[in-house]
């Protein structure tokens, strides 16, 4: 499985929900590809916010190697699932798609926790609550591995 986390500017929430799914992943030695990217292209090359840096880290995980980077076309081809952040995210991300089998792989991520009720993960840009941004990616990331992992780990 090949997964591509996608927010705004791709140094808070999808780095967040890059390392957690990665951690989790390589603990349960699944060899599935976690990546991240941004609709905007303002943080191209840069660290995670220091604030997520921190969350992580509080929770033992280090996302402190990333570089923000751009969502392409390649990506399209490149991941079976990519998983936006919030609802402009994915609106702009459908936008880009280059074929039906492109926005087949696109959804929000945490319809994976509440199906179908396309629930936004906040942008803890300015108001700073990476808490609860970690709480949710971490109950999402969860509910992601039971649907995909289990063929996998038997
Ligand atoms: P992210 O948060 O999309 O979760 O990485 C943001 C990062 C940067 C900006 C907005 C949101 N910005 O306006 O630069």
């Amino acid at each position: 499985m090949k997964i591509l986390m996608v927010c705004l500017g791709n140094i808070c929430r999808s780095p967040l929900a890059h390392g957690i799914m990665e951690t989790k992943v390589k603990e349960l030695d699944l060899h599935w590809q976690i990546d991240s990217a941004g609709t905007g292209d303002w943080h191209k090359g840069e660290s995670p916010d220091r604030r997520a840096i921190v969350e992580a880290r509080k929770n033992g995980i280090d996302i402190s190697a990333q570089r923000a980077r751009q969502i392409t076309i390649q990506d399209f081809v490149d991941f079976d699932l990519i998983l936006t952040m919030d609802t402009s995210n994915y609106n702009n991300v459908i936008a880009m798609a280059p074929d039906e089998k492109g926005i087949a792989k696109v959804n929000m991520i945490m319809n994976y926790y509440e199906e179908g009720k396309n629930m936004s993960v906040p942008d803890p840009y300015y108001d700073g609550n990476f808490t609860l941004v970690f709480e949710l990616l971490d109950k999402v990331t969860d509910s992601i591995l039971s649907k995909y992992a289990k063929e996998e780990m038997v």
